[in-house]
């Protein structure tokens, strides 16, 4: 890994934030949005975990966080390119143990490592960016199998996004291993549509994963999944072993 961790820049005409994001959450926010952030509530609310700090990656103003949520941590750090969203985040009143990082986790393919290095002690929550950012390297199951197996994580993201509306607009939880046409077809019954595919459906592989439709604009709708991965308990094995005992290749 480079000695020096790559940095975010900040952006306020981002596709996947910047100005025209928060005009649209002002707006729809107590609107067209309130069921979907009522869905990440339930999903933040269902999400107990031991870690004490917690590190969001792409969190904007916090639009779609429930009000309590970052006193819930001792420390809450952020990483977030948009300065605008930066300085309302750090308004909120929940956010009196909150800081601000610069690395950017996920523009480099070592971006997931130096996360995990950086916060060693820390969950993160990937907070709707993973849907809009493409991974820079393979898929962003991978990275994040790859660098964050060990480590409490939780995603919500874009899964799919298409300009028909669905006719099942509820939240689902989905335990059974299915296809994408199968879980779409939830949503949308006896429907052809046309989809943008974010290539983040079941990621990491574990479930349950958990859907809610997102009407991002007055035609546009995101199908957005939520998965919660628990740390494997690599770690604690190790703890138990001796020093001389078998590598760790051999306990997984
Ligand atoms: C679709 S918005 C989601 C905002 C918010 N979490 C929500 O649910 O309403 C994606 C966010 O990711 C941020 N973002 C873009 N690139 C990023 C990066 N490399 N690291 C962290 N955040 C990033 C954007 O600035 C934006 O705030």
């Amino acid at each position: 890994m480079p000695t020096s961790f790559p940095r975010l820049r900040d952006h306020l005409l981002d596709p996947s934030g910047g100005l025209v994001y928060h005009l649209r959450a002002r707006r729809q926010r107590h609107r067209n949005w309130a069921a979907f952030h009522a869905a990440v509530a339930g999903w933040l609310d269902g999400w107990r975990i031991a870690e004490k700090e917690l590190v969001i990656v792409g969190p904007n103003a916090g639009y779609a966080l429930p009000g309590g949520f970052l006193s819930r941590f001792d420390g809450v750090v952020a990483l977030e390119p948009d300065p605008l969203a930066r300085h309302l985040l750090a308004r909120r009143h929940d956010a009196t143990a909150l800081r601000f990082d610069r690395l950017d986790s996920l523009r480099t393919p070592d971006g997931l490592a130096w996360l995990a290095a950086r916060f060693p002690h820390a969950a993160f929550l990937f907070s709707n960016v993973l849907g809009q950012i493409s991974a820079p390297a393979e898929d962003w199951s991978a990275l994040l199998q790859r660098h964050l197996a060990g480590r409490t994580w939780a995603s919500y993201h874009d899964v799919i996004s298409t300009l028909t509306a669905p006719s099942y607009r509820d939240t689902l939880t989905i335990t059974e291993t299915e296809s994408l046409e199968t879980t779409l077809a939830r949503f949308w019954p006896g429907q052809a549509i046309t989809v943008t595919d974010h290539a983040t459906f079941r990621l990491s592989g574990t479930g349950p994963f958990a859907y809610a439709p997102w009407p991002i604009t007055g035609t546009r709708w995101h199908l957005v999944e939520w998965v919660a991965h628990r740390a494997q308990d690599q770690a604690q094995v190790l703890t138990l072993l001796p020093d001389d005992a078998c590598p760790p290749a051999t306990l997984r």
